[in-house]
């Protein structure tokens, strides 16, 4: 290399350390560009690569021993597309879960009777996660759905109509009754209401077990990768929509851009709560996420300790009963897993980002994040990637979109019946 090589090469470098000082940026080695036409992963990341495979059967859920039961899961569709539910007629569990959009809404915050302040995630897969919302503020799928019925931005709803309407709709009270018993006569007392609400999340959770995804390119190439040992070099051929770009933005997620400190396993989630920091969007304001959520979830009544769980006595119940609320989890939202994310935006809990670009872009140089607390290390580091990084990460992003579970399970059965 001559001299004016060396000058051409560090004069960025410089300029880019004057301009940001005096928190200059962490500037780390990156591969040689002769590396780029291979990728040799080590043994750390081949771990990872091999944990992040199909997630297999849904473990059992012994709070709801309705969860596997067919009538449970056909009543529960039922359910889920039923707009008599709220307050104005018009709004279903469907209206924010569309299941042509991967059962989100596409919008920013989500649009109930009022706008609300979250964005709707998927239900895509959602059974294979512990803690439920952005802040985990529920501990089972169904103690989760009572929440919207009665929120007073989603449906609006008091508990107590949303029994009277199951008892007076001879479609759902027939299918309800020969599942969980008779509902009684009105006026039925709050005991009563709570424990209908209760088996009304347990049909609807049973429904929502059966929105699992079958396999996406990626998981269809780590299992030819499997198949051959788990060679440390990827020989990037293009592989079933699985592209060389894709393997590169694998290599890429499980190494130096620590991805895989959180996006981890099955679901490319840990399952945990993180304060990213991203700013809160136009008029919002910052959420304190698993922070807020640990007082509302320890007195509900639909806690995995509580007496509506058919195992009120579990390790998931004392893990529950034990949680604490600790400054650190301030604006900490649970890691959102990542499969089918190509069809989920806008991303981040207020849909802050657009895009995946935008969401990687804001990983590379974590513009606009605020900082919690001062007293605190920032989770993040910023990475710098190149342009050519992210354009890899987010191909390997884009091959993560799942096949669609069964279609007798996206309709709405009220279309072919009077409500
Ligand atoms: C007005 C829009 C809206 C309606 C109606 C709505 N949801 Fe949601 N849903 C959301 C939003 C927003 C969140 C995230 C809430 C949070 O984190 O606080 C959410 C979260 C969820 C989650 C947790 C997902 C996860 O990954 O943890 C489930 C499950 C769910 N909703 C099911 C339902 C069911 C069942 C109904 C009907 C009873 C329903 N939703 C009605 C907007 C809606
Ligand atoms: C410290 C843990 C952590 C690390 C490291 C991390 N993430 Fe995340 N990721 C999260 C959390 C938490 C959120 C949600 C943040 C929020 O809503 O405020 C998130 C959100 C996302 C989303 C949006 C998903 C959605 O449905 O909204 C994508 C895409 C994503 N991360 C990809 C990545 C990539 C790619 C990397 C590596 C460059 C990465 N993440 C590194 C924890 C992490």
């Amino acid at each position: 290399m001559g001299h004016r090589d060396v000058l051409i090469r560090l004069l960025p470098v410089a300029l880019l350390a004057l301009s940001c000082a005096p928190s200059a940026p962490r500037i780390e080695p990156t591969k040689p560009e002769s590396d780029r036409s291979g990728v040799e992963l080590g043994a750390a990341q081949i771990e990872r690569v091999e944990a992040m495979g199909l997630p297999g059967a849904l473990g059992p859920d012994p709070s709801n021993r309705f969860a596997d039961a067919l009538p449970a899961a056909k009543l529960g569709q039922w359910l889920f597309f039923d707009t008599a539910f709220s307050a104005n007629g018009e709004i279903s569990c469907a209206t924010c879960h569309q299941p042509e959009r991967a059962f989100t809404d596409g919008l920013t915050v989500t649009q109930g009777l009022a706008r609300g302040i979250r964005n709707a995630p998927t239900l895509l897969d959602v059974a294979h996660q512990t803690w439920f919302n952005w802040d985990g503020r529920f501990d089972s799928l169904w103690s989760q759905s009572h929440g919207p019925f009665s929120h007073p931005r989603e449906m609006g709803g008091s508990l107590a109509a949303v029994v009277e309407r199951v008892r007076t709709s001879p479609q759902l009270a027939v299918q309800y009754e020969s599942i969980f018993g008779p509902l009684g006569a009105p006026p039925l007392t709050p005991g009563q209401v709570d424990l209908a609400i209760a088996n009304i999340g347990k049909a609807i959770a049973a429904y929502e077990r059966r929105l699992v995804t079958g396999p996406s390119a990626f998981d269809r190439w780590v299992e030819l990768w499997r198949a051959k040992g788990s060679p440390r070099r990827l020989d990037l051929v293009e592989n079933d929509g699985f592209s060389p770009s894709a393997q590169r933005g694998l290599d890429t997620f499980t190494s130096r851009g620590l991805c895989w400190q959180c996006h981890v396993g099955p679901l490319l989630s840990d399952g945990e709560f993180h304060a990213l920091g991203a700013a809160p969007r136009g008029d919002l304001i910052s959420d304190p996420g698993r922070y807020g959520a640990i007082a509302p979830l320890k007195s509900s009544p639909f806690r995995s300790s509580g007496s509506f769980a058919d195992n009120p006595d579990s390790e998931r119940a004392r893990v529950v009963d034990a949680l604490v609320a600790h400054e650190d989890q301030w604006g900490a939202f649970r890691t959102p897993a990542l499969r089918n994310v190509a069809r989920t935006a806008p991303y981040f809990h207020q849909g802050q980002f657009a895009s995946l670009e935008e969401v990687l872009r804001f990983y590379s140089t974590l513009e606009g994040a605020v900082t919690m607390d001062h007293h605190r290390e920032s989770v993040l580091r910023r990475r710098d990637f190149s342009a050519e990084e992210m354009a890899d990460l987010a191909a390997f992003l884009r091959s993560l979109d799942g096949t669609d579970p069964p279609r007798k399970w996206l309709a709405d059965p009220w279309t072919t019946h009077p409500k």
